[in-house]
């Protein structure tokens, strides 16, 4: 099959969340399985195009009154076109932020398939994504539906229904088959009047990580290599050059981290307590083997509403008297130091309101971090409480691997965590080998990519 995803998203050159990575590692998996993908982009100016390999001109042509320059590289092994429109839509802003950003993306999307058209493509798939790509779903069946790309069959995908449901109503009306990232966020929005008319064409596939993007034994920014088999001795080299990087106490401690977009989506409330509660806990529970009292939480977090930045920045500065050895907040979006903290965290937690995939639970598992999650959406697709969900995860043909609570209140939060604190220091040789059995879990795209090729191979039947 040839498929073209059409996204304004994609890691690592212009990330902002979940979405770019899947684009990169869907794409890649499905590329791996020999079928033929594009990728086109807008060619923003904050693009890194340090990560883009042989990036050259390709060519241009007009189209909305303005002149649209295209250039091509590869990203990660993968074919990417770059639409730079002269009138300087993308010439501004980092992806999103700007007053205009629907009218950008529209554009954007209009541009694209007059690309397509205009430079003789065939593509059997068209995927789009979320609202800003939303657009492509009707103008495509509005415009060029019945001209040279007629083969084509268009896939929309929602990551988040919390944006634009208007237009992802209408890309749910127009598109042939549609996707959300897990099943239980599929049952969650179905009965959503964006949603509830197309459940037929509707299906929850669950994300994957890119295993060879998050490898703890192939990264450049952790310190030692490692695996399954040395996983203990991996982490807590990982551990020590996190405490080092970020002046915490250099000591055997559990660590907890957070890595999030710090937005009501995530909970911010939860992670607040989440917070406290490993600080306040650790006091109760000196450690077996060094002695020490104490627990230390690293949070990399980023926040669009400058409200809630603000707010972050006064705990940090809070913290920051009270608890220097064992708190840090690092309040901006740093790749390298994420990589640093799923390879130095015990645990990960993830307490998301609601959250349609997740995939710092995923990554946190790559790295032997124990996910400590909020049973919504992905979450509760991918983690399996070890002490509540054996029946649930054998089903899966899978093994407990992390903890989990029900509820939004800072009751939840404290029941998971202490039980997942005291794993660690009351059975440190259970604990090491909970962390060897989720490395060795299969969270890649190795199964969903098949679903996907099976709901692309589905669209193409239904021609
Ligand atoms: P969402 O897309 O809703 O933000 P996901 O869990 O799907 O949530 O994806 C978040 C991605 O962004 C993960 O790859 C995570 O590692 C990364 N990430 C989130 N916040 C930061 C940050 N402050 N710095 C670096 N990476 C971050
Ligand atoms: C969205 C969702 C997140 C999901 C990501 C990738 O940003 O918030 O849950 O993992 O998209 O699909």
């Amino acid at each position: 099959l040839h498929i073209i995803h059409i996204s304004v998203e994609m890691a690592p050159i212009a990330k902002v969340g979940g979405l770019g990575d899947v684009v990169t590692s869907l794409s890649r998996a499905v590329q791996d399985l020999n079928h033929n993908v594009d990728i086109i982009l807008p060619k923003y100016d904050c693009l890194n195009l340090g990560n883009v390999k042989d990036f050259h001109y390709h060519n241009n042509y007009f189209w909305g009154g303005t002149e649209i320059k295209v250039w091509r590289g590869k990203v990660e092994g993968l074919s990417v076109y770059f639409l730079e429109p002269q009138n300087g839509f993308f010439h501004v802003g980092c992806v999103y932020g700007r007053a205009n950003d629907a009218e950008r993306f529209g554009f954007f999307c209009h541009a694209a398939l007059e690309f397509l058209l205009q430079n003789g493509f065939h593509p059997d798939i068209i995927h789009c994504h979320d609202w800003s790509s939303a657009p492509v779903a009707w103008l495509f069946k509005e415009n060029y539906v019945h001209y040279g790309l007629s083969k084509a069959q268009v896939v929309f995908t929602i990551h988040n229904l919390e944006f634009g449901a208007n237009f992802i109503a209408k890309a749910m009306q127009h598109s042939d088959k549609a996707t959300t990232v897990s099943p239980t966020y599929s049952r969650e929005v179905a009965g959503h009047p964006a949603v509830a008319p197309h459940l037929p064409k509707f299906h929850g596939i669950i994300n994957g990580i890119d295993p060879d993007i998050w490898d703890p034994y192939n990264d450049n920014f952790i310190p030692v290599s490692y695996t399954s088999e040395n996983v203990v001795e991996g982490k807590r080299a990982s551990k020590e050059a996190l405490q080092l990087r970020l002046g915490l106490e250099k000591a055997d401690l559990p660590l907890v981290g957070i890595i999030t977009r710090l937005t009501h989506q995530k909970g911010i409330h939860l992670i607040k307590h989440a917070i406290w509660r490993t600080l306040e806990r650790g006091g109760q529970n000196p450690c077996l083997d060094c002695g020490k009292i104490g627990m230390q939480i690293v949070l990399l977090g980023s926040a669009p509403d400058p409200r809630i930045q603000n707010d972050f920045v006064s705990l940090a500065n809070q913290l920051h008297s009270t608890h220097n050895a064992r708190a840090r907040l690092c309040l901006s979006y740093d790749e390298p130091l994420s990589h640093l903290i799923y390879a130095g965290a015990d645990f990960i937690v993830v307490p998301s309101i609601f959250e349609p995939c997740g995939l710092t639970q995923l990554t946190a598992m790559r790295y032997g971090a124990i996910p400590v999650v909020r049973k919504t959406g992905g979450l509760y697709d991918t983690v399996f409480d070890v002490d509540h969900d054996k029946d649930r995860a054998q089903a899966q043909g899978l093994e407990p691997n992390g903890f989990g609570f029900d509820g939004a209140d800072a009751g939840g939060v404290d029941y998971a965590l202490n039980r997942a604190i005291s794993a660690w220091y009351e059975g440190r040789d259970w604990f090491d080998s909970l962390c060897k059995k989720v490395m060795e879990q299969d969270w890649s795209w190795n199964r969903p990519a098949l679903d996907y090729l099976e709901l692309y191979h589905a669209a193409r039947k239904s021609l």
